[in-house]
Protein backbone atom coordinates (compact mmCIF):
# COMPACT_ATOMS: atom_id res chain seq x y z
CA UNK A 1 0.00 0.00 0.00
CA UNK A 2 1.26 3.72 -0.61
CA UNK A 3 2.73 5.59 2.22
CA UNK A 4 0.54 8.29 1.94
CA UNK A 5 -2.85 7.55 2.31
CA UNK A 6 -5.93 9.57 1.81
CA UNK A 7 -8.94 9.38 4.18
CA UNK A 8 -11.22 6.71 3.14
CA UNK A 9 -7.81 4.74 2.16
CA UNK A 10 -7.01 4.84 5.92
CA UNK A 11 -11.41 4.22 6.98
CA UNK A 12 -11.55 0.69 4.58
CA UNK A 13 -10.78 -2.55 5.29
CA UNK A 14 -6.81 -2.34 4.43
CA UNK A 15 -6.71 -5.37 1.99
CA UNK A 16 -9.51 -3.27 -0.37
CA UNK A 17 -7.78 -0.77 -1.07
CA UNK A 18 -4.82 -2.45 -2.89
CA UNK A 19 -7.34 -5.09 -4.30
CA UNK A 20 -8.12 -5.34 -7.84
CA UNK A 21 -11.73 -5.80 -8.82
CA UNK A 22 -13.50 -8.38 -10.91
CA UNK A 23 -11.86 -7.61 -14.60
CA UNK A 24 -15.65 -8.35 -15.95
CA UNK A 25 -16.08 -8.14 -19.69
CA UNK A 26 -18.40 -5.44 -19.75
CA UNK A 27 -15.16 -3.17 -17.20
CA UNK A 28 -12.75 -4.17 -19.58
CA UNK A 29 -14.14 -2.89 -22.60
CA UNK A 30 -16.68 0.22 -21.52
CA UNK A 31 -16.33 3.08 -23.07
CA UNK A 32 -12.41 4.29 -22.86
CA UNK A 33 -11.16 0.52 -22.73
CA UNK A 34 -11.38 -0.52 -26.57
CA UNK A 35 -8.30 -2.49 -26.85
CA UNK A 36 -5.88 -4.97 -24.80
CA UNK A 37 -3.23 -1.88 -24.44
CA UNK A 38 -6.17 0.18 -22.72
CA UNK A 39 -6.28 2.66 -25.88
CA UNK A 40 -9.70 4.01 -26.08
CA UNK A 41 -12.24 4.23 -28.29
CA UNK A 42 -15.52 6.19 -28.18
CA UNK A 43 -19.08 5.74 -27.14
CA UNK A 44 -20.42 4.88 -30.54
CA UNK A 45 -17.76 2.94 -31.33
CA UNK A 46 -18.78 1.03 -28.32
CA UNK A 47 -22.35 0.82 -29.33
CA UNK A 48 -21.68 -1.28 -32.49
CA UNK A 49 -19.12 -3.82 -30.94
CA UNK A 50 -19.30 -7.47 -31.34
CA UNK A 51 -19.39 -8.89 -27.56
CA UNK A 52 -17.94 -12.19 -27.88
CA UNK A 53 -16.48 -11.99 -24.63
CA UNK A 54 -18.93 -12.74 -21.91
CA UNK A 55 -20.43 -16.46 -23.02
CA UNK A 56 -23.84 -14.57 -23.47
CA UNK A 57 -26.64 -15.40 -25.81
CA UNK A 58 -27.34 -13.63 -29.59
CA UNK A 59 -30.39 -12.18 -29.74
CA UNK A 60 -32.99 -10.14 -28.20
CA UNK A 61 -35.79 -10.76 -26.53
CA UNK A 62 -39.45 -9.27 -26.30
CA UNK A 63 -40.89 -8.88 -23.20
CA UNK A 64 -43.31 -6.64 -21.60
CA UNK A 65 -43.82 -5.96 -17.62
CA UNK A 66 -46.27 -4.82 -15.95
CA UNK A 67 -46.42 -1.46 -13.88
CA UNK A 68 -49.37 -2.16 -11.93
CA UNK A 69 -47.46 -2.62 -8.51
CA UNK A 70 -44.75 -0.86 -8.51
CA UNK A 71 -45.02 0.92 -5.57
CA UNK A 72 -45.19 -1.91 -3.33
CA UNK A 73 -42.16 -4.40 -2.35
CA UNK A 74 -42.02 -7.52 -3.76
CA UNK A 75 -42.29 -10.43 -2.51
CA UNK A 76 -38.99 -12.12 -0.81
CA UNK A 77 -39.31 -15.16 -3.24
CA UNK A 78 -42.18 -14.01 -5.59
CA UNK A 79 -44.23 -17.20 -6.14
CA UNK A 80 -44.47 -17.03 -10.15
CA UNK A 81 -40.68 -17.21 -10.18
CA UNK A 82 -40.07 -19.95 -8.08
CA UNK A 83 -42.95 -22.09 -9.10
CA UNK A 84 -41.37 -21.71 -12.74
CA UNK A 85 -38.06 -23.01 -11.73
CA UNK A 86 -39.61 -25.60 -9.35
CA UNK A 87 -41.33 -26.79 -12.63
CA UNK A 88 -38.29 -26.34 -14.98
CA UNK A 89 -35.83 -28.08 -12.31
CA UNK A 90 -38.40 -30.50 -10.55
CA UNK A 91 -37.19 -29.99 -6.80
CA UNK A 92 -39.36 -28.34 -4.34
CA UNK A 93 -40.12 -24.75 -3.80
CA UNK A 94 -38.16 -25.03 -0.41
CA UNK A 95 -35.02 -25.95 -2.11
CA UNK A 96 -34.67 -23.03 -4.48
CA UNK A 97 -33.47 -19.54 -3.99
CA UNK A 98 -33.40 -17.20 -6.71
CA UNK A 99 -30.66 -14.55 -6.63
CA UNK A 100 -29.22 -11.59 -8.22
CA UNK A 101 -27.46 -13.96 -10.82
CA UNK A 102 -25.81 -16.97 -9.91
CA UNK A 103 -23.03 -14.57 -8.70
CA UNK A 104 -24.68 -13.67 -5.74
CA UNK A 105 -25.61 -17.43 -4.88
CA UNK A 106 -21.38 -17.63 -4.71
CA UNK A 107 -20.86 -14.52 -2.61
CA UNK A 108 -23.97 -15.63 -0.09
CA UNK A 109 -22.62 -19.10 0.22
CA UNK A 110 -19.18 -17.56 0.63
CA UNK A 111 -20.78 -15.34 3.41
CA UNK A 112 -23.13 -17.74 5.44
CA UNK A 113 -20.21 -20.91 5.48
CA UNK A 114 -17.10 -19.11 5.98
CA UNK A 115 -15.99 -16.82 9.13
CA UNK A 116 -14.00 -13.73 7.77
CA UNK A 117 -10.40 -14.30 8.65
CA UNK A 118 -10.84 -18.17 9.48
CA UNK A 119 -12.35 -20.05 7.08
CA UNK A 120 -11.09 -21.11 3.33
CA UNK A 121 -13.04 -22.02 0.32
CA UNK A 122 -11.28 -24.09 -2.32
CA UNK A 123 -11.11 -23.71 -5.68
CA UNK A 124 -9.99 -25.79 -8.91
CA UNK A 125 -7.85 -23.05 -11.92
CA UNK A 126 -8.20 -22.38 -14.03
CA UNK A 127 -12.05 -21.72 -12.89
CA UNK A 128 -14.57 -18.64 -12.92
CA UNK A 129 -12.93 -15.55 -11.37
CA UNK A 130 -15.50 -14.43 -8.55
CA UNK A 131 -14.91 -17.38 -6.70
CA UNK A 132 -11.97 -15.89 -5.49
CA UNK A 133 -13.08 -12.16 -5.81
CA UNK A 134 -15.93 -12.93 -3.64
CA UNK A 135 -13.79 -14.38 -1.25
CA UNK A 136 -11.25 -12.03 -1.01
CA UNK A 137 -14.29 -9.22 -0.54
CA UNK A 138 -14.98 -11.61 2.57
CA UNK A 139 -11.78 -12.48 3.91
CA UNK A 140 -11.82 -15.99 3.66
CA UNK A 141 -8.59 -17.78 2.11
CA UNK A 142 -8.39 -19.60 -1.28
CA UNK A 143 -6.54 -22.79 -1.41
CA UNK A 144 -5.91 -23.89 -5.21
CA UNK A 145 -6.62 -27.51 -6.41
CA UNK A 146 -5.90 -27.08 -9.72
CA UNK A 147 -7.48 -29.09 -12.64
CA UNK A 148 -5.45 -31.51 -14.22
CA UNK A 149 -5.61 -32.42 -18.08
CA UNK A 150 -6.23 -36.04 -17.74
CA UNK A 151 -7.64 -36.80 -21.72
CA UNK A 152 -10.69 -35.88 -21.10
CA UNK A 153 -10.70 -32.30 -20.91
CA UNK A 154 -9.61 -30.74 -17.76
CA UNK A 155 -10.60 -32.70 -14.60
CA UNK A 156 -10.52 -32.63 -10.84
CA UNK A 157 -7.53 -33.58 -8.78
CA UNK A 158 -8.91 -36.27 -6.41
CA UNK A 159 -6.07 -36.96 -4.15
CA UNK A 160 -4.90 -33.18 -3.68
CA UNK A 161 -8.49 -32.46 -3.10
CA UNK A 162 -8.57 -35.15 -0.33
CA UNK A 163 -5.35 -33.77 1.00
CA UNK A 164 -7.73 -30.64 2.13
CA UNK A 165 -10.31 -32.24 3.52
CA UNK A 166 -10.86 -30.09 6.77
CA UNK A 167 -8.81 -27.29 5.75
CA UNK A 168 -11.58 -25.46 3.95
CA UNK A 169 -15.19 -25.14 4.16
CA UNK A 170 -16.70 -24.85 0.77
CA UNK A 171 -15.44 -26.38 -2.43
CA UNK A 172 -16.00 -24.57 -6.02
CA UNK A 173 -16.39 -27.22 -8.85
CA UNK A 174 -17.55 -25.44 -11.99
CA UNK A 175 -18.90 -28.01 -14.40
CA UNK A 176 -18.94 -27.11 -17.57
CA UNK A 177 -15.71 -25.43 -16.44
CA UNK A 178 -14.93 -21.88 -17.71
CA UNK A 179 -13.25 -20.76 -18.98
CA UNK A 180 -12.17 -24.16 -19.81
CA UNK A 181 -15.54 -25.22 -21.16
CA UNK A 182 -15.90 -29.17 -20.55
CA UNK A 183 -17.90 -31.32 -17.90
CA UNK A 184 -16.33 -32.87 -15.17
CA UNK A 185 -16.45 -36.35 -14.45
CA UNK A 186 -19.97 -37.14 -12.80
CA UNK A 187 -17.91 -40.13 -10.84
CA UNK A 188 -15.23 -37.18 -9.52
CA UNK A 189 -17.98 -34.53 -8.56
CA UNK A 190 -19.88 -37.79 -6.36
CA UNK A 191 -16.22 -38.40 -4.97
CA UNK A 192 -15.20 -35.00 -4.38
CA UNK A 193 -18.56 -34.72 -2.40
CA UNK A 194 -18.19 -38.20 -0.61
CA UNK A 195 -14.64 -36.43 0.36
CA UNK A 196 -15.71 -33.61 1.65
CA UNK A 197 -18.80 -34.97 3.04
CA UNK A 198 -18.49 -34.44 6.60
CA UNK A 199 -16.67 -30.75 6.81
CA UNK A 200 -17.63 -29.07 3.80
CA UNK A 201 -19.95 -27.47 1.23
CA UNK A 202 -19.41 -28.87 -2.31
CA UNK A 203 -20.68 -25.92 -4.75
CA UNK A 204 -21.70 -27.62 -8.19
CA UNK A 205 -21.54 -24.34 -10.45
CA UNK A 206 -24.21 -25.25 -13.50
CA UNK A 207 -24.31 -21.64 -15.33
CA UNK A 208 -23.82 -23.61 -18.94
CA UNK A 209 -25.85 -26.87 -18.02
CA UNK A 210 -28.63 -26.29 -20.26
CA UNK A 211 -25.72 -26.91 -23.08
CA UNK A 212 -25.38 -30.59 -21.75
CA UNK A 213 -28.49 -30.98 -19.72
CA UNK A 214 -28.29 -34.53 -19.28
CA UNK A 215 -24.65 -34.06 -16.90
CA UNK A 216 -26.45 -32.45 -14.39
CA UNK A 217 -25.79 -32.99 -10.65
CA UNK A 218 -28.93 -32.09 -9.13
CA UNK A 219 -29.90 -35.35 -8.61
CA UNK A 220 -27.05 -35.46 -6.01
CA UNK A 221 -29.09 -32.87 -3.83
CA UNK A 222 -31.60 -36.19 -2.44
CA UNK A 223 -28.18 -37.99 -1.72
CA UNK A 224 -25.52 -35.52 -0.10
CA UNK A 225 -26.55 -32.48 2.79
CA UNK A 226 -23.16 -30.77 1.62
CA UNK A 227 -24.01 -30.26 -1.75
CA UNK A 228 -25.33 -27.12 -3.88
CA UNK A 229 -26.04 -26.17 -7.28
CA UNK A 230 -25.74 -22.95 -8.82
CA UNK A 231 -28.00 -21.92 -11.97
CA UNK A 232 -28.12 -18.63 -14.12
CA UNK A 233 -30.59 -17.33 -16.85
CA UNK A 234 -27.48 -15.11 -18.04
CA UNK A 235 -26.46 -18.01 -20.79
CA UNK A 236 -28.67 -20.73 -21.96
CA UNK A 237 -31.99 -18.35 -21.54
CA UNK A 238 -30.58 -15.16 -22.85
CA UNK A 239 -31.19 -12.98 -19.87
CA UNK A 240 -27.86 -12.17 -18.93
CA UNK A 241 -29.21 -8.65 -18.86
CA UNK A 242 -32.09 -9.49 -16.22
CA UNK A 243 -29.88 -10.51 -13.47
CA UNK A 244 -31.69 -13.81 -12.38
CA UNK A 245 -30.03 -16.53 -10.94
CA UNK A 246 -31.12 -20.16 -8.42
CA UNK A 247 -29.34 -21.35 -5.92
CA UNK A 248 -30.70 -25.43 -5.01
CA UNK A 249 -30.12 -26.77 -2.29
CA UNK A 250 -31.16 -28.99 0.71
CA UNK A 251 -34.21 -26.95 2.48
CA UNK A 252 -31.65 -26.24 5.76
CA UNK A 253 -28.99 -24.67 3.21
CA UNK A 254 -31.74 -22.22 1.84
CA UNK A 255 -33.48 -21.42 4.95
CA UNK A 256 -29.98 -20.53 6.00
CA UNK A 257 -28.90 -18.72 3.01
CA UNK A 258 -32.46 -16.89 3.37
CA UNK A 259 -31.21 -15.21 6.72
CA UNK A 260 -28.40 -13.48 4.73
CA UNK A 261 -29.72 -12.37 1.71
CA UNK A 262 -31.14 -9.03 1.45
CA UNK A 263 -34.78 -8.86 2.06
CA UNK A 264 -36.03 -8.00 -1.90
CA UNK A 265 -33.32 -9.74 -3.71
CA UNK A 266 -35.86 -10.00 -6.63
CA UNK A 267 -37.81 -7.37 -8.34
CA UNK A 268 -41.22 -7.39 -9.80
CA UNK A 269 -40.56 -7.07 -13.33
CA UNK A 270 -37.38 -9.51 -13.04
CA UNK A 271 -39.84 -12.38 -11.61
CA UNK A 272 -42.35 -11.76 -14.31
CA UNK A 273 -39.47 -11.79 -17.42
CA UNK A 274 -37.89 -14.81 -15.82
CA UNK A 275 -41.10 -16.77 -14.84
CA UNK A 276 -42.16 -16.27 -18.72
CA UNK A 277 -38.65 -17.69 -20.08
CA UNK A 278 -39.05 -20.52 -17.73
CA UNK A 279 -42.45 -21.45 -19.22
CA UNK A 280 -43.55 -20.17 -22.44
CA UNK A 281 -40.10 -19.62 -23.47
CA UNK A 282 -39.12 -22.74 -23.21
CA UNK A 283 -38.99 -24.38 -26.56
CA UNK A 284 -37.24 -21.06 -27.91
CA UNK A 285 -34.43 -21.76 -25.32
CA UNK A 286 -33.91 -25.29 -26.28
CA UNK A 287 -33.49 -24.35 -30.06
CA UNK A 288 -31.32 -21.74 -29.18
CA UNK A 289 -28.83 -24.60 -27.36
CA UNK A 290 -29.18 -26.52 -30.60
CA UNK A 291 -28.34 -23.19 -32.48
CA UNK A 292 -25.34 -22.60 -30.43
CA UNK A 293 -24.09 -26.45 -30.15
CA UNK A 294 -24.25 -26.91 -34.26
CA UNK A 295 -22.48 -23.20 -34.77
CA UNK A 296 -19.81 -24.21 -31.83
CA UNK A 297 -18.82 -27.78 -34.02
CA UNK A 298 -18.34 -25.80 -36.98
CA UNK A 299 -16.06 -23.00 -35.51
CA UNK A 300 -14.37 -25.59 -33.44
CA UNK A 301 -13.40 -27.13 -36.67
CA UNK A 302 -12.40 -24.09 -38.21
CA UNK A 303 -10.08 -22.95 -35.07
CA UNK A 304 -8.36 -26.76 -35.31
CA UNK A 305 -7.71 -26.02 -38.95
CA UNK A 306 -5.73 -22.59 -38.70
CA UNK A 307 -2.08 -22.53 -38.25
CA UNK A 308 -1.56 -20.03 -35.74
CA UNK A 309 -4.10 -22.25 -33.30
CA UNK A 310 -1.91 -25.10 -31.49
CA UNK A 311 -4.86 -26.63 -29.48
CA UNK A 312 -8.59 -26.46 -29.32
CA UNK A 313 -10.43 -27.34 -25.94
CA UNK A 314 -13.27 -29.81 -25.99
CA UNK A 315 -16.47 -27.75 -25.23
CA UNK A 316 -19.99 -29.24 -23.33
CA UNK A 317 -20.77 -24.98 -23.25
CA UNK A 318 -21.94 -22.06 -25.45
CA UNK A 319 -17.95 -20.88 -25.78
CA UNK A 320 -14.84 -22.29 -27.08
CA UNK A 321 -11.43 -22.25 -25.67
CA UNK A 322 -8.13 -22.34 -28.04
CA UNK A 323 -4.31 -21.89 -27.53
CA UNK A 324 -2.51 -19.59 -29.86
CA UNK A 325 1.06 -21.07 -31.02
CA UNK A 326 2.72 -18.12 -28.87
CA UNK A 327 2.23 -15.20 -27.49
CA UNK A 328 2.47 -13.26 -30.20
CA UNK A 329 0.11 -14.77 -32.12
CA UNK A 330 -2.05 -14.89 -29.14
CA UNK A 331 -1.43 -11.05 -29.27
CA UNK A 332 -2.01 -10.39 -32.86
CA UNK A 333 -5.39 -12.50 -32.89
CA UNK A 334 -6.40 -10.19 -29.56
CA UNK A 335 -5.08 -7.29 -31.17
CA UNK A 336 -6.81 -7.57 -34.94
CA UNK A 337 -10.16 -8.35 -33.25
CA UNK A 338 -10.57 -5.60 -31.44
CA UNK A 339 -9.32 -3.57 -34.07
CA UNK A 340 -12.59 -4.40 -36.17
CA UNK A 341 -14.73 -4.16 -33.28
CA UNK A 342 -15.12 -7.60 -32.02
CA UNK A 343 -14.18 -8.72 -28.36
CA UNK A 344 -13.09 -12.38 -27.29
CA UNK A 345 -12.03 -12.75 -23.94
CA UNK A 346 -7.99 -13.25 -22.97
CA UNK A 347 -7.68 -16.04 -20.62
CA UNK A 348 -3.60 -16.14 -20.79
CA UNK A 349 -3.35 -15.29 -17.25
CA UNK A 350 -5.11 -18.34 -15.97
CA UNK A 351 -3.43 -21.20 -14.01
CA UNK A 352 -2.35 -23.75 -17.19
CA UNK A 353 -3.58 -21.09 -20.00
CA UNK A 354 -0.93 -19.46 -21.55
CA UNK A 355 -1.85 -18.41 -24.76
CA UNK A 356 -5.16 -18.84 -24.37
CA UNK A 357 -8.39 -17.07 -25.73
CA UNK A 358 -11.99 -17.84 -25.38
CA UNK A 359 -14.74 -17.06 -27.97
CA UNK A 360 -18.21 -16.88 -26.57
CA UNK A 361 -20.95 -18.43 -29.56
CA UNK A 362 -22.68 -15.79 -30.24
CA UNK A 363 -24.70 -15.45 -33.59
CA UNK A 364 -24.08 -16.68 -36.86
CA UNK A 365 -23.30 -13.54 -38.42
CA UNK A 366 -21.01 -12.42 -35.51
CA UNK A 367 -18.95 -16.02 -35.75
CA UNK A 368 -18.77 -15.96 -39.86
CA UNK A 369 -17.47 -11.95 -38.99
CA UNK A 370 -14.72 -12.88 -36.61
CA UNK A 371 -13.45 -15.64 -39.50
CA UNK A 372 -13.86 -13.36 -42.52
CA UNK A 373 -11.83 -10.87 -39.98
CA UNK A 374 -9.15 -13.51 -39.23
CA UNK A 375 -8.57 -15.41 -41.95
C1 LIG B 1 -19.27 -20.41 -14.23
C2 LIG B 1 -20.08 -19.20 -13.99
N1 LIG B 1 -20.78 -19.09 -12.86
C3 LIG B 1 -21.54 -18.02 -12.61
C4 LIG B 1 -21.59 -16.97 -13.50
C5 LIG B 1 -22.39 -15.76 -13.14
O1 LIG B 1 -23.63 -15.80 -13.73
P1 LIG B 1 -24.72 -14.70 -13.45
O2 LIG B 1 -24.80 -13.86 -14.67
O3 LIG B 1 -25.97 -15.47 -13.21
O4 LIG B 1 -24.31 -13.94 -12.23
C6 LIG B 1 -20.87 -17.02 -14.69
C7 LIG B 1 -20.91 -15.90 -15.63
O5 LIG B 1 -20.18 -15.80 -16.58
C8 LIG B 1 -20.09 -18.16 -14.94
O6 LIG B 1 -19.35 -18.26 -16.05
Amino acid sequence: MSTSLTLIERLAREELVDMVPYQSARRLFAHGNANSNGASGDAEQTAHKVWLNANEAPGKGEYQVSSDNINRYPDFQPDNLLNAYSEYCGLERSQILATRGADEGIELIIRSFCRAYQDSILICPPTYGMYAISAENHGAGIVKVPLQNAGQGMQLNLDALASKVGKVKVVFLCSPGNPTGNLLSKKDIVAAIELFKDSAIVVVDEAYIEFSPEQTSIDLLAQYENVIVLRTLSKAFALAGLRCGFTLASKETITLLSKVIAPYPISAPVAAIASKALSTDLEEMAQRVQACNRLKATLSLWLSEQNWCSEVFASDANFILFRCMNLQEKTRIFDTLVEKNILIRDQSKQMQLENCLRISIGSEQEITQLKEVLS
